[in-house]
């Protein structure tokens, strides 16, 4: 049986994958394009949301980065991070691990503590205020040297307890995971945990690379895997999930129409798939809009949503203490819905 709207909307949920900067609304660009005073060339926002017409990933980043220039204080990264608080707190969205992408503003000369700062107070008053807990991943950017990523790493060290995981982001082709082999390895000894996009446009072998190379913990979006029986067989084996984006696949032209996307394959097959939002400013919606957007594409059901939802729990960054008590909350959001 197809699941209610009202369903989806009252399931507690997770975000595993969800780019802060890809969550700068248009309003707040202008806001904060006039604060800084900073020239956009766009005339209002309706002319920005046209321009947010892609036809693969690198459509999409030169608009991303030239977005996020707008951000340049502590205040900008706390107003951006809080409004994505909101906006998840609505939807019932319990937890989420936040990806920044520091390169993207220490190059334009905002320094790496002003980032930080912004971010994590935001992330303590969502906790306080909003009951939403979060984690925060650092990505480096793929089309980048190692050598520079070596120098994000080192600014970073002195925050470590802020900073859970690093992960590896933006153009995927021609910049395979083993590039950053070095910069994995060493962030691995330091303790962060480890994430990377890929195969999201890159071959099944960037995805060997991620877990052979990078040791992740997770693969973010992993939707070319499916193209290799033999690497899909592992990924299903060691049971590494996969934080798959629905509409970020949609408007990046990764899948020709949302009735294609391989979400429902991937359960079928047992992999440990995981919806999540990626840039929603950018492609169209939030937690719920992307659960609506497949249940229906797809015709999921309950079980199907449920099981998602719980993937989210078990492939987060939480202690164990903190997962059962999610779990709890989905377990009681079950038998309700049941009843
Ligand atoms: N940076 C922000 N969103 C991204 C995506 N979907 N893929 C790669 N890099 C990104
Ligand atoms: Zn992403």
């Amino acid at each position: 049986m197809q699941v209610s709207e009202q369903f989806i909307k009252d399931m507690p949920k997770i975000e595993l994958h969800l780019h802060i900067e890809g969550s700068l609304e248009p309003e707040l660009m202008f806001e904060l394009a006039q604060r800084n005073e900073i020239a956009l060339p766009f005339p209002d926002v309706e002319a920005v949301r046209r321009a947010y017409d892609f036809s693969n990933l690198q459509d999409f980043l030169d608009i991303y980065y030239q977005g996020m220039n707008v951000l340049r204080t502590e205040q900008d990264f706390y107003d951006l991070a809080w409004a994505y608080f909101e906006r998840i707190a609505a939807q019932n969205v319990m937890h989420t691990e936040i990806f920044f992408d520091p390169q993207g503003h220490t190059e334009r000369g905002v320094a790496f503590e002003t980032v930080l700062n912004g971010l994590t107070s935001a992330m303590q008053d969502a906790e306080d205020d909003l009951g939403v807990t979060s984690k925060l991943i650092m990505c480096f950017l793929r089309h980048l040297s190692e050598e520079d990523a070596f120098k994000t790493l080192d600014e970073a060290l002195p925050y470590k307890d802020k900073i859970i995981g690093v992960g590896l982001d933006s153009s995927e082709k021609g910049h395979p995971p083993s590039k950053f082999a070095n910069v994995f390895a060493k962030a691995r000894e330091e303790g962060f945990l480890i994430v990377a996009h890929a195969g999201e446009e890159g071959p099944p072998e960037y995805v060997v690379e991620a877990l052979d190379i990078l040791n992740v913990d997770r693969i973010d979006h992993g939707n070319r895997l499916l193209e290799d029986a033999a690497l899909t067989e592992r990924v299903v084996a060691e049971g590494k999930a996969l934080t798959v984006c629905p509409l970020s696949n949609l408007k990046l032209c990764v899948v020709k129409d949302i009735h294609d996307h391989p979400l429902k394959k991937m359960l079928d097959l047992g992999l440990k798939a995981t919806v999540n939002s990626d840039d929603p400013a950018y492609f169209g919606g939030y937690m719920n809009e992307n659960f609506l957007a497949v249940a229906k594409a797809l015709n999921l059901n309950a079980d199907h949503l449920l099981t998602l939802t719980r993937n989210g729990i078990e492939a987060s960054f939480l202690g164990d203490a903190e997962k059962s008590a999610l779990f709890d909350r989905v377990d009681a959001f079950a038998q309700k819905a049941a009843a």
